[in-house]
This record gives C-alpha cells, sequence and structure tokens, in this order.
C-alpha cells in the first residue's frame, strides 16, 4: 500500500488537470426543457440559429405568408386593424408598422396566456398612445393597441365595444399556435405525453379526453373524417370505444399507442411502415385535429366570423385568412365567393395563395397554409 504523500512533498503527485466535464446529454426534446430557445435575452443568437435549420424556437411561433398577407391587405398608415388571432403577434407586429403611430391595431385570442406574453413583446415595441397624436387633436388619445382575451366570433360586438365603425384590415391566421402545440401540459402534440386537454381556452366545457369518454362511436368516426379527412376514421373509433370501456383515454401518448394499433402498425416499427408507404404525416396527426377542432369548435367560430365580417369592414376595407385544412377554406372560399355574387365584396383572389417552397423549407409548419382574400366593396 502507498504511504499517504506529505504536504507539499515533491514526490506527490501532480493533480490531474482539470478538464470541462463534457457534456453527455442529448439536445433537449421537449420543448419546454430548451432553456437556451426559452430565454432570447440571455442567448440572442439561440433563436436565429434554430430558425435556420428549420426549426420553430421553443415558446415562440412563426408567422406564415407574412408579404402575401401584406399584399392582400395593404395595411395604410392612420388604418384600423383588426388581428383575430394575435398569437405570438409576428402578424400584428407587421400591421402595426405599416398603420402607423395614427392606426389603431385590434387584437383577439382565446388563448389568455399567450396573449399576455404578446401583449409584454409589443407594448415594449409600441408603448402606450400616441402622445404627439392626442396633442395634435386636443382629445385624449386612442390607445394603437387593444388586446382583448376572446373568440374571434364575437368580432362585431367587440369593434362596438370598442367605439369602432369597423375596420380598413381584417386578419384571421386560423389553428393552433406553435406554443400552444409545443406545450405538452397543453396537450394538442402527439409527439409529447400529456393531458388528452386541448382546450385554446380553459374557460372551455370539454376537454379532448371529454370528448374521447362520451361521444358516441358514430360521431367520433364522422368528426376525424369531416374534420380532417382520417381515411381510418371508423377502426379508430371502433378502437377507443372498445378501449374507454376498460378505461378512460386520457393521455395523448395512450392516443397515439391506439390510434396506431387500430391502423394495424406495430407499435415498434410504424416509422419504417409508415415511411415505406410512402406516408409522411405522423398516423396520429389527423385525429388530433380533429379533436383540436371539436374541442374549440373552430368550424363554428370561423362560419361567425364569415358571416359578421362584411359589417365589420369600412367600405374598400380588405380581409385575408389563412387556414390550414380543407373544411376550414372551402367555408372561405364560398363565403367570398357568394360574397362577390351579392355585391358585399367588390373582389376577391381567384387563387389560393400558398407558401413558396423557400419558405416552407425554413418553416416547415407553413405547408398546409392556404391564404384567401377579398375587398369590401
Ligand atoms: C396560428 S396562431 C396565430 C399566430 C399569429 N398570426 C402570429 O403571427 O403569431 C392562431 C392563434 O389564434 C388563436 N385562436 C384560434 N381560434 C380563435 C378564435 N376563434 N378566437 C380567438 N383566437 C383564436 C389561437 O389561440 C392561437 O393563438
Amino acid at each position: 500500500m502507498n504511504p499517504e504523500p506529505p504536504e507539499n512533498s515533491s514526490d506527490r503527485p501532480a493533480d490531474p488537470p482539470r478538464r470541462r466535464k463534457r457534456y453527455a446529454g442529448r439536445y433537449p426534446h421537449r420543448p419546454d426543457q430548451r432553456y437556451k430557445e426559452l430565454a432570447p435575452e440571455r442567448f440572442p443568437d439561440m433563436q436565429d440559429h434554430v430558425r435556420a435549420q428549420g426549426r420553430t424556437p421553443a415558446g415562440t411561433h412563426v408567422p406564415v405568408l407574412v408579404a402575401e398577407v401584406l399584399a392582400a391587405l395593404r395595411p395604410q398608415p392612420g388604418e384600423t386593424a383588426v388581428d383575430c388571432t394575435v398569437g405570438y403577434g409576428g402578424h400584428a407586429l407587421e400591421l402595426l408598422k405599416r398603420i402607423g403611430p395614427t392606426g389603431r391595431l385590434v387584437g383577439f385570442d382565446r388563448d389568455a396566456a399567450a396573449l399576455e406574453n404578446t401583449r409584454e413583446r409589443l407594448e415594449k415595441v409600441f408603448p402606450g398612445p400616441d402622445a404627439e397624436a392626442s396633442g395634435r387633436s386636443g382629445l385624449p388619445a386612442a390607445p394603437r393597441l387593444v388586446l382583448r382575451h376572446g373568440n374571434f366570433a364575437g368580432l362585431d360586438r367587440a369593434l362596438a365595444e370598442e367605439g369602432l365603425d369597423g375596420a380598413d384590415v381584417i386578419l384571421a391566421d386560423l389553428g393552433a399556435s406553435s406554443m400552444q402545440i409545443d406545450d405538452p401540459a397543453r396537450g394538442f402534440s402527439y409527439k409529447f405525453d400529456g393531458p388528452l386537454d386541448m382546450r385554446m381556452d380553459p374557460r372551455l366545457p370539454r376537454t379532448a379526453a371529454d370528448l374521447l369518454r362520451t361521444m358516441p362511436e358514430a360521431a367520433l368516426a364522422a368528426a376525424m373524417e369531416n374534420l380532417a379527412d382520417e381515411p381510418d376514421a371508423a377502426a379508430i373509433a371502433q378502437r377507443i370505444v372498445l378501449v374507454r370501456g376498460t378505461s378512460p383515454v386520457a393521455r395523448t401518448l395512450e392516443l397515439v399507442h391506439l390510434i396506431i394499433e387500430a391502423k394495424g402498425l406495430s407499435p415498434q416499427h410504424w416509422r419504417k411502415q409508415a415511411a415505406a408507404a410512402g406516408e409522411d404525416l405522423h398516423p396520429a396527426a389527423r385525429t388530433f385535429q380533429a379533436l383540436r377542432i371539436a374541442v374549440n369548435d373552430e368550424l363554428g367560430a370561423l362560419r361567425q366570423l364569415l358571416r359578421v365580417a362584411p359589417a365589420c369592414l369600412r367600405p374598400g376595407g380588405r380581409i385575408a385568412i389563412i387556414s390550414f385544412q380543407s373544411g376550414e377554406d372551402r367555408l372561405v372560399k364560398q363565403a367570398f365567393r357568394d360574397g362577390v355574387t351579392e355585391g358585399v365584396y367588390a373582389a376577391t383572389g381567384d387563387e389560393l395563395v400558398r407558401p413558396d417552397a423557400k419558405e416552407r423549407a425554413a418553416n416547415p409548419r407553413s405547408a398546409a397554409a392556404k391564404l384567401r382574400w377579398a375587398v369590401k366593396a
């Protein structure tokens, strides 16, 4: 046994040079663990780095079709704009820049938490009422930015409450935001485990788990078919009803597992099987989309928006709607065409506007986006 060397002895073996511990972990998989992306003020380059890889930085949302929306809406200085779906505020920010200090933007979102975060960010860029404008008129300045927690289906009432006779520009960018999808606790994602919630507004009465527990088999199948074109709707609905007979389907990954089995895929090899069949969509994507649309009555809200929009637009006002699903796009196309026939709208775009290859590569989540626009007579 070697005796312990005396202190300061030259015989004492030198301490091995201290080495920085090598990072052994992988890049955090779950967006809620990506602490660098979630703290842009501490890691300013991180978001650009992530976006350059075609990913959406955690806690953010990359706006889609921005140039095309602005070309369709042509927002002018001093105009009143409505952003029905503020989300992370990407489109709202661009609208605010163009309507300038004398313009007004009224924004809506059903998601109170997202709205508060976005309010903070937007108010840093566009602080409070414009003092110069109020000084000129001698009247108290109207706030440039009003953000309202609520459903855009109530747009007509909300504009009246804001004392507005209408808007010059209305934008709706439908569906869920990346912040909602990437937060496992919200239950929108088929990639991460979480409770099957999917409510954009937690005040809504029913979660996705509630629907899976209570909807009759035929209604479940019809929802998956009509709201998401799910080809295996009947088999998935049958499996849900079978499984819930023993225990409720309450977690996202339970539902994913059940869908994979209902489609006759192997839980271990479904990725290879799907690739061999040329299927690039996750097997659960359509079911999750249908549930989200049903939980939030997204088609009901869109129908109501399309009904009230003409009365909410000033003469010559422009409306643009971005949808991500064929059922929504059909509603928008029909409403705008009917509006032109009835003389409510002066014009609508004949062609569907889609993201170009560059945008799809930079932001794969934009791939399904479809933009339509109309101009009030
Ligand atoms: C695709 S994101 C919008 C992203 C936004 N354009 C941006 O640039 O960050 C859709 C947002 O609309 C909200 N939303 C969906 N349906 C709504 C409705 N009927 N009323 C109000 N907000 C709604 C969602 O909560 C979500 O935050």
